[in-house]
């Protein structure tokens, strides 16, 4: 199972949304793949469709058009092999660490030796097992984050669904838990997407990273990160990030200038794009 779980095949997905007033395409004939074990992100300008596109992977967005495939079989509905952390957590208040972890285990009924073993397991890798019996409310932002991330991978997802997890925490927060992140990717495998705002942040964690137009959200580029692992801070002011970083606010700036009224962008040829290379297609 290891090194095959986790393939996500998005085939000519369309997202619309219908309001009261009008019809919203959100995002326009989506095709790709996500390979297990892989770390991509998606960048693009606000509301093009990288919310409502991870919705759709988790099952709790309904597809317009299309497919999605995960491990060959359609998705329909959420489920715990295929993880979401929002950027705000939803933990219970009124339960402890512990009790929030351990609560989507109960709802499975899996038994209590195995959901202990299963808990202590998780909270030891998220850094938490001390404050196990302490209760959100009184936990930093970014332990409350944390447990967040424990309760998703608590159920070992196989694939796990970020949108912009980190955006509302200082920048010192911020870096610990990028490299938690990929500590947790490293040692539980499981395939990421991964949605952020923040270029630097894209480029530092992502082995791929997927640049969206405006809306409705289309692929416009679709590049690999040629940086060595384990990523460090010092990366961040290597030549090889800067270029890409240039390349991805370049893509982001003409995008949002065209969502003030200007042409539609050309869909980008990925054989332009000189220090890239077309991945999993
Ligand atoms: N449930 C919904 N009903 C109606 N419209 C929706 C719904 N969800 C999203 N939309 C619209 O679909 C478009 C895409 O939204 P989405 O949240 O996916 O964008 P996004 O790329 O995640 O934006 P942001 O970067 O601001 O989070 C937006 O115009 C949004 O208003
Ligand atoms: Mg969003």
């Amino acid at each position: 199972m290891i090194g095959l779980a986790g393939d996500i095949s998005v085939r000519n997905a369309g997202i619309s949304f219908l309001t009261s007033e009008r019809v919203v395409e959100a995002v326009r004939d989506i095709s790709v793949e996500f390979s297990p074990g892989s770390f991509t992100t998606l960048l693009g300008p606000s509301g093009c469709g990288k919310s409502s596109l991870l919705g759709a992977i988790a099952g709790f967005v309904s597809l317009t058009h299309g497919q999605i495939l995960v491990d060959q079989r359609p998705v329909n509905r959420p489920d715990g092999s295929r993880g979401v952390v929002f950027q705000h957590h939803n933990l219970f208040p009124w339960k402890t660490v512990r009790g929030n972890v351990e609560f989507g285990l109960k709802m499975r009924g899996i038994r209590k030796t195995e959901r202990q073993r299963l808990v202590d397991e998780i909270l030891d890798r998220v850094k938490l097992s001390a404050f196990q019996q302490s209760y959100p409310g009184h936990l930093s932002g970014g332990m409350q984050q944390r447990v967040n991330l424990a309760r998703v991978l608590v159920n070992r997802p196989t694939v796990m669904m970020l949108d912009e997890p980190f955006a509302a925490l200082d920048a010192q927060t911020r870096l610990q838990m990028q490299e938690m992140l990929l500590e947790l990717w490293n040692g539980l495998k499981m395939t990421i997407v991964f949605v952020t705002h923040d270029v630097d942040e894209a480029i530092l964690l992502s082995d791929r990273v997927l640049v969206m137009s405006r809306r409705p959200g289309r692929i416009r580029a679709d590049f690999e990160v040629p940086l060595a692992r384990p990523r460090t801070a010092e990366q961040l002011t290597s030549a090889e990030f800067n270029r890409l970083k240039k390349y991805c606010l370049e893509l982001l700036r003409e995008e949002s200038i065209a969502d003030e009224g200007a042409p539609e962008g050309e869909l980008v040829e990925l054989q332009d794009l000189e220090f890239t290379e077309r991945v999993n297609r």
